[in-house]
């Protein structure tokens, strides 16, 4: 790869709901041609591939065996272990098989998306198909970086944002102990919550369609896990900085912390 190529990247899809795909398909910082045309070259995604079957298959194999060892691995979803992969198979093979495969041959793992990085839905208890986090689920059958950008869905511009890092100074930015960028995850939702005065001044909503929700007031009564949760929805948004969840009145659940479906929940208090 030389300076003026494009960085091959390949993006697998394991247990998941494609949110993840579907919310980066979203960007608009840059907009998300912009990124396919001029920046990432990307080799094989099946949500927005032409290609299908045999086809799509042979793309993959020979952008692996081309790029091996300078190729992006982004993966979305869990990895089902129970059965020994059983529980999800692409083209005959396990999920299981498929990144054991290939995101040893990467140059680094990206996890895009809480199923990826943690194990997210899928793992949620009682969690009969095994499903684990790529990490977790490759254990050393992945001596490779691995960078985890969570949330259910993540933000596309963390994910941006991190090859954007590794594309301007060759290395993959600073993380957190479990992975994450530290320039999206390094503060809590609560720390930047435009709301945090009406907690301080013990101003919260007790009910929902109430006036002091109309008004605005802290949603920690409700069930909101701001305080727990790193992120930077408050700062960003989503929609290209129109909105998020708590913007919108409704409480954070936690969605970029691990576990979050069974250690978040109940979502609602009242
Ligand atoms: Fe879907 Fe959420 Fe999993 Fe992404 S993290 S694949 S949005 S369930
Ligand atoms: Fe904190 Fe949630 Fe209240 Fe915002 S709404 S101040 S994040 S508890
Ligand atoms: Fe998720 Fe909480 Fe942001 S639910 S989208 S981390 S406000």
């Amino acid at each position: 790869i030389t300076g003026s190529q494009r960085l091959p990247v390949v993006y697998l899809s394991f247990a998941e709901c494609t949110g993840c795909t579907e919310g980066l398909l979203r960007s608009t910082y840059p907009w998300f041609d912009e990124l396919l045309l001029e920046t990432l070259s990307l080799e094989y995604n099946e949500t927005v591939f032409a290609a299908a079957g045999e086809q799509a298959e042979k793309a993959l194999h020979d952008a692996v065996t081309k790029y091996e060892g300078q190729f992006l691995c982004v993966v979305a979803g869990a990895i089902p272990t129970a059965g020994d992969g059983i529980y999800g198979m692409i083209a005959g093979k396990t999920m299981l098989e498929i990144a054991r495969d290939i995101c040893p041959k990467s140059m680094a793992v990206i996890c895009i998306g809480t199923c990826a990085s943690f194990g997210g839905v899928a793992a949620a208890a009682p969690n009969p198909t095994g499903a684990k986090g790529v990490e977790d689920a490759l254990g050393e059958a992945l001596p490779k970086p691995v960078v985890k950008i969570p949330g259910c869905p993540p933000n596309p511009i963390n994910f941006v944002g991190t090859v954007v890092n590794y594309l301007l100074f060759g290395k993959l930015p600073e993380l957190d102990a479990y992975k994450r960028p530290l320039f999206a995850y390094g503060k809590t939702i609560h720390d930047q919550c435009p709301r945090r005065s009406h907690f301080e001044n013990g101003e919260f909503v007790e009910e929902w369609g109430s006036k002091e929700a109309e008004m605005g007031w802290c949603l920690y009564n409700m069930g909101c896990k701001g305080p727990e949760t790193y992120n930077n929805c408050p700062t960003v948004k989503f929609n290209d900085g129109t909105s998020w969840p708590v913007q919108a009145g409704h409480p954070c659940i936690g969605c970029s912390e691990p576990d979050f479906w069974d250690t978040m929940s109940p979502f609602y208090k009242a």
